[in-house]
């Protein structure tokens, strides 16, 4: 096993005082920061092909439910306001970092260049500083459900955890789809958050870093057990994302069916019914949901789920994240009156089948100690080392990779820029063709995925969306060259 680099460990190193600094920071600037009180989601919606905001990340005191947090924020709101725009739409982000430590934004599932001021996550943004992201969304980008979030090495599962992240949809065909269309649209964020008596976040040092911190108080939308309530002859349409550091979500709604209609990367080609629905971090889901049982309130649950298996390590380092055995309400969805069951989609979007691969990859994925330093999280052998480039395709091909998990925890695979279709898990063919950009690799499992490179020259990475995994060293570095380097320019 490789050692692990010394400035990432230094970036570790420096990311512990987080919370303190918020605790500090968070009172002085209660007095001017009263403006920043929120209870309704900020929407900044694209207009005549633009799409411009002031973002700023800060640290101050939140309204939270109905607690008072300090957390860290963008513009003030929890989860950070929501952007809306179309294919074609050029972006401009005015962003500003007013938190005391170095941050940067990911944009999570976009399909857009991975270079200069689009999403470039080693762009790093100092305390203080400011930074304009542009970029334009392909006229042929799918519609879905994106998000952003900040994306440092070695701070991302810090900053995420308090409280940073927000959703970035992206509306064209399957928002035209008439029965998509008519109904009741619901976001639903999901984050959870540790705090002590005085709304201060937890430290670190307090929270399971190994398995990946979980906090106790769970919300949505930033509140506590939200009502949706679904209108009369409609459908409710619930686009969820899980916006969470490390906390799997596998929900069920009482009584009620889900059907899913899109995934990370944007529609399937036909709803699928599903009676729960496993989430892991930063997976998201697009369900349509009948209101056709008897009028009432019905319950969203989180049931259990065991990602992390006992006998890993000792029992004591586990306490914190024993999983709750309860199921546990996050939200209700209510109507008055019962109505005539209203139409599903037949037909969404297709999703074609990808041609054969190019080439097949292997990642085994697992974690091990490293002397004196203490665990670390691995893609074959080697923890993420900033300057080292693990994977190297080749613009225009296709490429299967085998992601094996050898380890004795649940690791959710996530790919930055292109979406990859699932082929098979433990060599079963999936149930149903999706974009996704996310995939759970459960212990001991190995899922097959298939991935075009199609556009987007330049280096981004791969890890493990446990972002404690990540920033422990469960990251690669992916570089799309285009032009044939290895066979010589001018030879395919
Ligand atoms: Cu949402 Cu590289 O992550
Ligand atoms: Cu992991």
């Amino acid at each position: 096993m490789k050692k692990i680099n010394r400035r990432f460990f230094l970036i570790l190193g420096a990311s512990s005082t987080i919370a303190t600094l918020i605790a500090q920071c968070g009172r002085e600037n209660i007095q001017e920061n009263k403006h920043f009180f929120s209870s309704y989601p900020q929407i900044n919606q694209s207009k005549d092909g633009i799409l411009e905001l002031d973002l700023t990340a800060n640290i101050n005191q939140i309204n939270l439910g109905n607690k008072q947090a300090y957390l860290l924020n963008y513009n003030g709101q929890i989860p950070g306001p929501r952007l809306e725009a179309k294919p074609g739409d050029t972006i401009r982000i005015n962003f500003t970092n007013n938190l005391p430590q170095p941050t940067n934004i990911h944009y999570h599932g976009l399909h857009i260049p991975i270079t200069g001021n689009a999403d470039n996550i080693f762009l790093n943004i100092p305390s203080g500083d400011r930074f304009t992201y542009q970029f334009q969304i392909p006229e042929n980008h799918p519609a879905g459900i994106f998000w952003y979030h900040p994306h440092l090495p070695g701070l991302v599962a810090e900053q995420l955890f308090g409280g940073l992240a927000g959703l970035f949809i992206v509306r064209g065909e399957l928002d035209e789809i008439p029965e998509v269309k008519a109904a009741s649209e619901q976001f639903l964020v999901l984050q959870d958050f540790a705090l002590d008596q005085q709304g201060n976040m937890l430290r670190s040092e307090e929270l399971s870093i190994m398995t990946g911190r979980e906090g106790n108080l769970i919300t949505a939308n930033g509140q506590f057990k939200p009502n949706f309530a679904i209108p009369a002859q409609g459908l409710l349409r619930l686009r969820i994302l899980n916006a969470s550091t490390s906390r799997f979500y596998r929900l069920s709604l009482e009584e009620h069916p889900f059907y899913l209609i899109a995934t990370d990367g944007g529609a399937l080609a036909e709803p699928v019914e599903m009676s729960e629905l496993l989430l892991t971090p930063g997976e998201r889901a697009d369900v349509l949901i009948q209101a056709n049982r008897e009028p009432g309130k019905y319950r969203l649950l989180n049931l259990p789920y065991e990602r992390v298996g006992m006998g890993m390590m000792g029992r004591g380092m586990m306490e914190r994240n024993i999983p709750e055995n309860q199921p546990q309400v996050l939200a209700t969805v209510s109507y008055d009156q019962q109505v005539a069951a209203v139409p599903l989609p037949k037909k969404l979007i297709p999703v074609p089948a990808l041609p054969e691969a190019q080439k097949v990859r292997r990642f085994q994925m697992n974690h091990g100690m490293i002397p004196g330093q203490g665990m670390a999280f691995l893609f074959n052998g080697e923890s993420y080392q900033p300057d080292r480039i693990d994977t190297q395709v080749q613009l225009n091909t296709l490429e299967d990779w085998e992601l094996i998990n050898t380890g004795m925890m649940d690791h959710p695979f996530h790919v930055h820029t292109n979406a990859f279709q699932v082929l098979s898990r433990d060599g079963k063919p999936e149930r149903y063709r999706a974009w996704k950009d996310v995939v759970l690799v459960k212990s001991g499992e190995t899922v097959l995925i298939r991935m075009p490179f199609r556009d987007f020259p330049g280096k981004t990475v791969y890890h493990c969306h446990i972002l404690d995994h990540e920033d422990l060293g469960m990251m690669g570095n992916l570089e799309i060259i285009a032009g044939n380097r290895e066979q010589g320019i001018g030879n395919s």
